[in-house]
């Protein structure tokens, strides 16, 4: 029998997982910068930039932006140290073709790079990066811990890697509003706005599916990372963990 994996609560083929991921960011592609600031109420934004103040990248540095999308991260990253060079890599090609374009139309070309590429297999050598970041992204990969190894074998020594991603609520209370929320609101936001409420189900659900803050850390750390931090955001509806290589 083939082996299993989730996708949202469903169950699919290991091999099968990615067309699914694949899938649902292909079809709300055009309108994920919308339901991003309509579902966030535009908190996202200041998730992203608190990631990039805590990633601490200097002039010159070199950074890899894996799961990019629309390019939010790097962006923000261009236009703070216009000397550093920023990989900018997903591996679905509808998302990059939109970041690819903003890049050009808002101006942050210049010190950037696209590649398709997925986070589970980085076709870059060793040590090559000095800050990877990754937003929203390692929730939707197939092996999480083949990824995080990949991030790190990517990094230089002293690299940090930056994940944001949702997470669990550290308050009950906060978590019985957040679910229904999630579940009865995400995905008629879904269908009204991105004319898709499937693809914010597998959101909703796929959230629920990650591992907490505690389990991340453990996965990150179990990955080869010397020493691992994480930093709760809006009551733990969202994380940030950074990972380091000595
Ligand atoms: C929720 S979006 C996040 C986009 C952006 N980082 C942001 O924060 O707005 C998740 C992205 O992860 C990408 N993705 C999913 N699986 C991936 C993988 N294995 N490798 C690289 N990117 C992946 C999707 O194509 C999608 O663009």
């Amino acid at each position: 029998m083939n082996k299993k994996t989730h996708f949202g609560y469903k169950e699919v083929d290991i091999e099968d997982k990615a067309r699914h991921v694949g899938g649902v960011f292909s079809s709300v592609a055009t309108s994920y910068d919308v339901m991003n600031d309509a579902m966030s109420i535009g908190l996202h934004r200041l998730w992203k930039r608190i990631l990039v103040e805590i990633a601490g990248v200097k002039d010159k540095d070199i950074v890899l932006d894996i799961a990019a999308g629309t390019g939010d991260i790097a962006k923000l990253i261009s236009n703070q140290f216009p000397s550093s060079e920023i990989f900018i890599s997903d591996i679905n090609n509808e998302m990059l073709a939109l970041g690819r374009e903003r890049s050009i139309n808002e101006g942050f070309s210049n010190n950037t790079h696209f590649c398709q590429l997925s986070g589970e297999a980085i076709p870059f050598k060793d040590n090559t990066f000095d800050v990877i970041t990754i937003g929203f992204g390692l929730r939707n990969f197939t092996d999480k811990p083949s990824g995080l190894k990949e991030m790190r074998r990517c990094l230089k020594k002293n690299g940090r890697l930056l994940v944001l991603e949702f997470s669990k609520p550290t308050s009950p209370l906060f978590s019985k509003v957040y679910d229904w929320y999630s579940f009865n609101i995400l995905p008629k936001l879904g269908a009204l706005l991105a004319n898709d409420s499937d693809s914010y189900q597998y959101l909703a659900e796929s959230i629920r599916m990650h591992p907490d803050q505690e389990a991340l850390k453990e996965l990150v750390l179990d990955s080869g990372f010397d020493d691992c931090k994480f930093y709760n955001l809006l009551n733990g509806i969202v994380a940030i963990h950074v990972g380091y290589k000595e």
